[in-house]
């Protein structure tokens, strides 16, 4: 019989948050499209370097192809160049580089949601307002974008609104710091716009340490399902806003073996996606309920067929080793 050519993928992820874990589950839902290809996940844990040092050695290890996150986009650049100087080809997933040097982009148009983002804040306060937006971990493209975008819009209002924007690093923690102080100084901003959930959930934990959170709205970006997630501190009233950062892991892997198979693909591909609101928080934590159930059901059916293959083959061999014996 012909022997399928087995595929490797690396993905490099620059975290292993919440929302990095959604997108690895579904990734594996992608390549279960596929019984050649395996992939292998590396974190970083928001450090640029460790990220280098992980993509050069799943490049060293000969991979196929790589799908990367950067962490931040001037230190994990060059490496990324290096993979795909030596022929590796590379998608860029939900973060960019400053290069031409990938082969592929699969990811949200963060200015736009940056924009949207804005006039949603806009919506919600009176001329004169006040706001404050706490950004992700400095250096990453959804962080100059998603600032980009919201300033732009902000800037164009009728209403004048002066924005403070303070440094976060995607925790939960910095911002409820970050938020406390600000408070304390005397600042009595109406709202709060966070590039994630988390941090979103950390400022407002600030404001109610200062006993202050109920005069005010606290807006995120993510909307991920599951407990102790943004769509959650939306239902409960924490949160005014989410936008869902979509994730569409389970395209990934086509895309790669189109890629590999020198099939036809899309170089840049936009997700697009919706605002989650206290209005259809409910609606969404119900589909997203049914989407876990859903994946749960592909996992366990893929693992019950590898267990069932694997049984048949070591079958095979005892029956072999009975013959000879
Ligand atoms: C997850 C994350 C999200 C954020 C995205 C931006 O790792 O930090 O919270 O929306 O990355 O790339």
């Amino acid at each position: 019989s012909c022997q399928q050519h087995r595929y490797r993928i690396g993905v490099s992820q620059c975290s292993n948050d919440g929302w990095r874990q959604k997108a690895n589950s579904e990734i594996k839902i992608g390549q279960y499209q596929y019984s050649n290809v395996d992939v292998v996940f590396a974190s970083a844990e928001n450090d640029g370097r460790r990220q280098v040092a992980q993509i050069d050695s799943m490049v060293a290890d000969g991979v196929d192809l790589l799908v990367v996150s950067p962490s931040d986009t001037k230190t994990v650049s060059p490496a990324i160049e290096r993979a795909y100087d030596k022929g590796v080809p590379v998608i860029l997933y939900d973060r960019m580089t400053q290069s031409e040097k990938y082969t592929a982009f699969i990811g949200a148009d963060n200015v736009a949601i940056g924009r949207y983002m804005a006039q949603f804040v806009i919506s919600q306060v009176n001329n004169g307002d006040d706001v404050v937006e706490i950004t992700g971990l400095e250096g990453s493209t959804p962080v100059e974008e998603r600032h980009r975008g919201f300033m732009e819009t902000i800037a164009k209002s009728n209403k004048h609104i002066k924005v403070t924007t303070l440094q976060g690093d995607w925790t939960i923690k910095t911002p409820r710091k970050l938020m406390y102080q600000f408070l304390k100084e005397g600042h009595r901003p109406i709202c709060v716009f966070c590039h994630n959930d988390g941090e979103a959930l950390g400022a407002y934990l600030g404001a109610k340490d200062m006993g202050l959170e109920k005069n005010m709205k606290f807006v995120g970006i993510d909307g991920l399902p599951g407990p102790n997630q943004g769509v959650e501190w939306v239902r409960e009233g924490k949160l005014t806003a989410s936008y869902i950062y979509p994730t569409k892991g389970e395209k990934i892997i086509p895309l790669a073996m189109n890629i590999l198979q020198h099939k036809p693909f899309r170089r840049i591909n936009i997700l697009t996606s919706a605002l989650v609101t206290k209005d259809n928080a409910t609606i969404v934590d119900m589909q997203n309920r049914e989407m876990l159930n859903q994946t749960a059901k592909i996992s366990e059916l893929y693992n019950n067929i590898d267990r069932y293959i694997n049984l048949y083959q070591s079958q095979k061999i005892i029956l072999v080793m009975a013959v000879i014996v």
